[in-house]
């Protein structure tokens, strides 16, 4: 088949890397400019338009048998006019409700999964009735468009809360109690077109400055129960949005019970090392899911870890001498930039523990004196 992917970054091109051995061809739609060369771009055939130009979104969907994306901020819009002549997965709901802090916390409360307590702030005169609700310290964060952090304060008193709020626009925002989380959990998961779903082991992810360093799968830390109700929450979203395609749920671990913090309808960071961690990975799957075909196997294949690397990359050699495999996605190094991200798969976690810290050195100091 030929499959039509929105968007164009890392997540594409490693959709598109597990794609071609099925036997698919890929094709991508983005709004970066060719000469800036997107890391798909730099794999498949590449169209540069808008997300409100319906016509050269036809003349895109028009080559493809199937439309999928790999970014969570796709114009609903977008989305719902290609459904019109061509199967697009996932289903553009998942997109609307992702794309909105606010409604993503809405389903999760009524699908009884819990969450941090919440409310909406859409002016400083919403704050004191905010904070009333969530206590303090609290986060305010942008209801959309957020990511790795961006658009988000840590507030710990109300006049804090009102410089934030101005800081991130006034309105649209969202705030939440600050969670003191024992850790945080993803739970990544594939449905096929025909419902069957499989759940990825547990992963359990560090955040600094609000971006994803490392990954840890299946989770040393989490509890079975926990891991249990992470399973049950993502598979209660998949089967209530009647989902195709691989879906992210990240939560807070309290140690006494899961906080959903937020879902991304795509393939995800912390799936990353499913590429050589587990039998099928997290692009795979979605490929087979979007396309009809059966889903494979999760089984995980040893202790994994996953680092990101941020800024700038150490030597290849140097990682691979660790046994680590390197995923370079063809992006310019810049601070606080994700351009790659590496993988080690050990046969216990004694054995994970000696190469996954000399690999995070090696990326701590490949950005000695930059922010990473
Ligand atoms: N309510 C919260 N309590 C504690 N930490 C939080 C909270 N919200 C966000 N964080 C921290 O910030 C990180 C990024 O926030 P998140 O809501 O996942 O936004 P993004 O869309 O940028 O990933 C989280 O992974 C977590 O480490
Ligand atoms: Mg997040």
């Amino acid at each position: 088949m030929n499959i039509g992917v929105l968007g164009a970054g890392q997540l594409g091109r490693m959709l598109a890397l597990a794609g071609y051995p099925l036997g698919h061809t890929f094709r991508f739609y983005d709004t970066a400019p060719p000469e800036s060369l997107p890391p798909a771009a730099q794999l498949a055939p590449y169209v540069n338009g808008r997300f409100d130009d319906l016509a050269a979104l036809d003349a895109f969907a028009a080559g493809c048998d199937v439309v999928t994306y790999e970014f969570e901020n796709v114009p609903v819009g977008a989305a719902m006019h290609m459904a019109e002549s061509r199967p697009v997965y996932p289903p553009p709901r998942a997109l609307e409700v992702s794309q909105d802090r606010m409604a993503e916390k809405a389903l999760f409360a009524s699908l009884g999964i819990p969450t941090p307590r919440f409310a909406p702030v859409d002016s400083v005169d919403d704050l004191a009735s905010a904070i009333a609700k969530t206590g303090l310290p609290a986060v305010l964060k942008t209801r959309r468009l957020g990511y790795d952090g961006k658009g988000q304060a840590v507030v710990r008193g109300v006049p804090e809360a009102a410089a934030a709020a101005a800081r991130l626009g006034g309105c649209n925002l969202i705030l939440e109690s600050l969670v003191a989380f024992e850790r945080e959990l993803s739970a990544i998961a594939t449905r096929g077109r025909d419902g069957t779903t499989v759940i990825y082991p547990i992963c359990e992810n560090t955040h600094h400055e609000g971006i994803l360093r490392c990954t840890l799968a299946p989770s040393p830390g989490a509890s079975s129960a926990a891991a249990e109700q992470a399973h049950r929450h993502v598979a209660a979203i998949l089967d209530h949005l009647d989902y195709v395609g691989t879906l992210a749920v990240e939560f807070f671990d309290t140690g006494d019970g899961l906080l959903a913090n937020e879902m991304a309808p795509r393939v995800h960071n912390t799936g990353h090392w499913t590429i050589e961690g587990c039998r099928t990975s997290q692009f795979e799957n979605h490929i087979r899911a979007v396309t009809g075909l059966p889903l494979g196997s999760v089984e995980p294949l040893g202790h994994c870890a996953m680092v990101n690397i941020i800024g700038r990359a150490p030597a290849a050699d140097d990682m691979l001498r660790l046994g680590a495999k390197v995923h370079l996605y063809g992006k310019e190094p810049r601070p606080g930039r994700k351009i790659g991200h590496a993988t080690i798969v050990a046969s216990s976690a004694s054995e994970l523990a000696g190469p996954l810290e000399a690999l995070r050195g090696l990326v701590l100091a490949a950005n000695q004196g930059e922010r990473i």
